[in-house]
């Protein structure tokens, strides 16, 4: 028989097969990309299957080979049929789920510019549209996500498989450096110690499976620790907060370009203590235009521009979703759904 002619008798019993289902799954063959391999011994008149499974035990085994079998011999009338059967690590259950969350980055060059705080309310916006939403405070030098949510401040615990099980707080999940700290000290830990704690930060958690939106508030600059972390999550696009001053939008630039530079997507800017809207007037207490122009600098959108304001309800950064900052946050939010 001429090559050509076993290549269509190996397709025709791959595309013949792919719709039998692997019990140990429940999914289709041709889901798990479980045909490793088809071969036809011409003289004997006998097909060879690989199969992966998620499971080999003998009620998957036979099952299959009794679907199988019925295909090959029957359907297709093979006089032989070996199958040998693998087991394959189900990358859907494990991997894929933790491949679907989206990660966003708040970054910012300079500190004090409203990082966390916009991680907060973005945080927030995202659960209020119905999103399940997580945080990790990486900002090691000045971690302040557990204030703005009121936490209290104790080692977290840890589950059966030893995964840290993360705080819970208005529904978003949070995990934080100060949860490991003791007695409030500053972290001045560096080198392995800090990227052991990270490692764990982003691989040892137990997280709730339907988390789709992963905030991670940054330390401030384009230093060590920014970089080291931006690295841990190469998959993490960045949104890049300035405020209109002049300062804080140079450094942003700067932010801007090392995590182009890691190769991560610029989601877009966020301008914050843009203007003070008092008794009718705006006045821009920080300059004007920082946010448009890091925004060009960058080549990315200007996605907000968050006024200076208390919170309404009397919580210190907490933004109500009735009042016109809550309002602004859920627009951003909105937008980010939209561009991830
Ligand atoms: N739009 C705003 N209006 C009024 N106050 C704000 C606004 N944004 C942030 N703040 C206040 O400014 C201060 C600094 O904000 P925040 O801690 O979020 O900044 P940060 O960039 O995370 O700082 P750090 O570098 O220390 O982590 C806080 O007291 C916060 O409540
Ligand atoms: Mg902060």
């Amino acid at each position: 028989m001429a090559s050509g002619d076993i290549m269509n008798e190996i397709k025709t019993i791959s595309q013949a097969i792919e719709h039998v289902v692997d019990p140990s799954s429940g999914k289709p063959l041709k889901d798990t990309d479980a045909v490793k391999h088809v071969a036809i011994d011409d003289e004997k008149n006998a097909v060879t299957l690989v199969i992966g499974v998620k499971k080999v035990d003998e009620t998957t085994k036979q099952q299959l080979t009794r679907s199988l079998a019925k295909i090959i011999k029957i359907d297709l009338g093979y006089r032989g049929l070996k199958i040998d059967f693998q087991r394959v690590v189900d990358e859907d259950s494990l991997l894929n789920k933790a491949r679907d969350i989206k990660y966003i980055g708040i970054a910012s060059g300079k500190g004090g510019v409203g990082k966390s705080t916009v991680a907060a309310n973005l945080a927030l916006a995202l659960t209020r549209i119905g999103k399940r939403v997580g945080i990790i405070d990486a900002d090691v030098y000045g971690s302040s996500i557990p204030t703005i949510f009121n936490m209290e401040i104790k080692l977290p615990k840890a589950n059966a498989d030893e995964k840290i099980i993360p705080f819970a707080h208005e529904g978003i999940e949070i995990i934080s450096t100060e949860f490991f700290l003791k007695d409030n000290k500053p972290l001045m830990w560096r080198g392995p110690m800090l990227g052991k704690m990270l490692n764990h930060f982003f691989e040892d958690i137990a997280w709730h499976q339907d988390i789709e939106y992963m905030i991670v508030d940054l330390p401030p600059g384009t230093g060590d620790v920014a970089m080291d972390i931006q690295k841990l999550i190469p998959q993490s696009k960045m949104l890049i907060i300035t405020t209109p001053h002049p300062s804080a939008s140079h450094v942003a630039i700067k932010a801007g370009y090392a995590a182009k530079e890691l190769n991560h997507e610029l989601l877009g800017v966020v301008e914050n203590m843009s203007v003070f809207h008092h008794n009718g007037e705006s006045i821009t207490i920080f300059g004007e235009g920082g946010g448009a122009e890091v925004a060009e600098r960058l080549e990315t959108d200007l996605l907000a521009q968050i006024p200076i304001g208390q919170p309404e309800s009397g919580h210190h950064s907490l933004y109500g979703m009735e009042e016109p900052i809550g309002i602004d946050y859920l627009g951003l939010a909105n937008k980010l759904i939209k561009s991830l």
